[in-house]
């Protein structure tokens, strides 16, 4: 197995793992500095594309995004979500799968589960392509939110759910607004990291929606925590700009061309 992965498999039980989304070069050059996994998520959909779910977006506008991010990741492990219908079954999933590492060089592939699907995930392990799972409240097939394994029965229903997952080879699952109970059982059995959104502290690692922990998509449920309000500090920069031209004080003479541009 590769070594990025291996590391991110050692990694269980011993210390937490660090995961965030990113959707271009810009932020994913600073996660890469701090984070384990980043992972180039279809949250894109709601958060760039403003649209009311995640699927609508293709793997073109996926593939894209990636391939800004991947020229901005150098250390971190890096993830694409494969989004919703393009892995409908083992070939589609395949030749999707196969696509997004050829035009992206990513390093794995995210798919969420539909409870049956986790053969389509050994499909892609046997073709030597690594597979992340995701199960609890997985956006692309449940209409309505709310929080996954609050009874026993829910519970070991779940935990049935990622032993499949993990059995098919993925090589991490995330467990997305699970109850804490259920994260806990689940982490508990699984020999593969669990990586929690919204479930706890009792899982292997923790991911967010970047956008929404910087405080700048507007989407703050109870288990998003702003780290920054990014929305107010642009917000400020691009008042000041504005007075700026307004009263004719930018561009001043330090940013008049001399013959000289700087490269990006
Ligand atoms: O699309 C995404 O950003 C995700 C995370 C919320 C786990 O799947």
């Amino acid at each position: 197995m590769k070594r990025k992965i291996q590391n991110i498999i050692l990694k269980k039980k011993k210390i937490k793992i660090v995961c965030l989304t990113a959707y271009s070069k810009s932020i994913a050059k600073i996660l890469d500095r701090y984070c384990d996994i980043i992972l180039v998520g279809d949250s894109m959909a709601n958060v760039l594309y403003g649209h009311k779910d995640t699927h609508k977006i293709n793997i073109e506008n996926i593939a894209l995004h990636a391939l800004s991010v991947r020229k901005g990741v150098k250390k971190s492990l890096l993830v694409v979500d494969l989004p919703k219908g393009t892995y409908n079954n083992t070939r589609d999933a395949f030749k999707n799968a196969k696509m997004i590492i050829k035009k992206t060089k990513c390093d794995a592939v995210k798919l969420e589960s539909n409870q049956k699907n986790y053969e389509i995930i050994e499909y892609l392990v046997n073709k030597k392509i690594p597979v992340m799972g995701h199960v609890g409240y997985t956006p692309q097939f449940k209409k309505k939110f709310q929080i996954e394994g609050q009874s026993k029965k829910e519970a070991a229903k779940l935990l049935k759910e990622a032993l499949l997952i993990e059995k098919a080879g993925a090589f991490s699952i995330v467990l997305e607004c699970l109850s804490p109970n259920a994260a806990k059982l689940i982490t508990n059995k699984l020999q593969i990291p669990t990586i929690g959104i919204g479930s706890s502290l009792h899982c292997d690692g923790q991911i967010l929606v970047t956008d929404d922990m910087l405080g700048l998509s507007g989407f703050y449920p109870k288990f998003v925590k702003k780290y920054s309000n990014l929305n107010r500090i642009i917000a400020n920069a691009v008042k000041k700009y504005t007075r700026e031209v307004k009263l004719k004080k930018f561009p001043s003479i330090n940013n008049f061309l001399n013959g000289t541009r700087r490269k990006r």
